[in-house]
């Protein structure tokens, strides 16, 4: 039950274009301070104050149950495709509309903004981290570097890629998904005037002079989504 209403606020909430979407959140976020006091006293998620639980209420458990584990597991699986659908037309829309060195321009001001107006919505910490990052902002910590160099394993294995969620060290659960490489990833991240354009390779050098996501190949693990669940706090399970 808690998961179908879950599911359908974030059907009901999510964006399905950016712009649009900043003022959605604007919108939930005053609904959210005027719902407060009902939000506070009257515990029935009544749909319209079931944002304000969302936001201002984080919820305890003692452990990481298999149900709440199964729950942020279909959560966590919703928010990646939302985020990838966001991220990925937007990209194929500049790529169409300007080509790679236009929509190179695109990802450097608008990659986060995406990820982060979804953030907004449930107060969770949508993030694509990598330890070859682009930008540094992205890092993954010393946490998820285990978990990236499981999936490094896995695919050096051949074994299929399993999301997983983990509780990280303030307490919050994290849902992980691996990235890997497309081909139509090659432009941007492939080897530099091989794979990626000359005009884009200088360019890329020029916004992001640490770049350390070069010279990837079609297959490779790229990196990971890694969704915080920051209204959910786990007492016992900390690592
Ligand atoms: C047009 C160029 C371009 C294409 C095509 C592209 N990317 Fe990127 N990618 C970027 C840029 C620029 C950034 C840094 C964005 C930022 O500043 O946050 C980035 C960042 C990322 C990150 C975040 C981690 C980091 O390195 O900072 C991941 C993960 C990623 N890209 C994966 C992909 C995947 C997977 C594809 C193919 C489906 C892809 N990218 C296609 C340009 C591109």
């Amino acid at each position: 039950m808690k998961t179908i209403s879950l599911l359908f606020l974030l059907y009901a909430t999510l964006f399905s274009g950016c712009l649009q979407h900043k003022e959605q959140t604007k919108e939930n976020q005053q609904t959210s301070k005027e719902n407060q006091q009902p939000a506070k006293e009257n515990q029935q998620p009544a749909k319209e104050n079931q944002q304000s639980v969302k936001e201002n209420e984080v919820m305890v458990y003692p452990n990481l149950s298999d149900s709440l584990h199964r729950e942020l597991m279909v959560q966590g699986a919703v928010l990646v495709h939302k985020s990838m659908f966001g991220i990925k037309s937007a990209l194929m829309e500049a790529l169409q509309k300007g080509g790679p060195l236009y929509a190179l321009e695109f990802c450097n001001t608008q990659a986060i903004p995406i990820t982060d107006s979804l953030a907004r919505v449930l107060n969770v910490g949508v993030k694509r981290v990598a330890k070859k990052n682009r930008n540094p902002d992205n890092e993954t910590n010393d946490f998820e570097n285990t978990v990236y160099k499981e999936y490094v394993m896995g695919y050096i294995q051949k074994a299929i890629p399993k999301t997983r969620v983990d509780v990280d060290k303030d307490g919050h659960p994290v849902y992980y998904k691996l990235i890997d490489v497309k081909q139509e990833c090659m432009v941007c991240h492939g080897k530099p005037y091989v794979d990626i354009p000359n005009d884009v390779a200088t360019k890329i050098r020029a916004l992001y002079p640490d770049d350390k996501a070069i010279d990837f190949e079609v297959g490779q693990p790229r990196g990971m989504w890694a969704i915080t669940f920051n209204h959910i706090l786990i007492k016992n399970d900390k690592p």
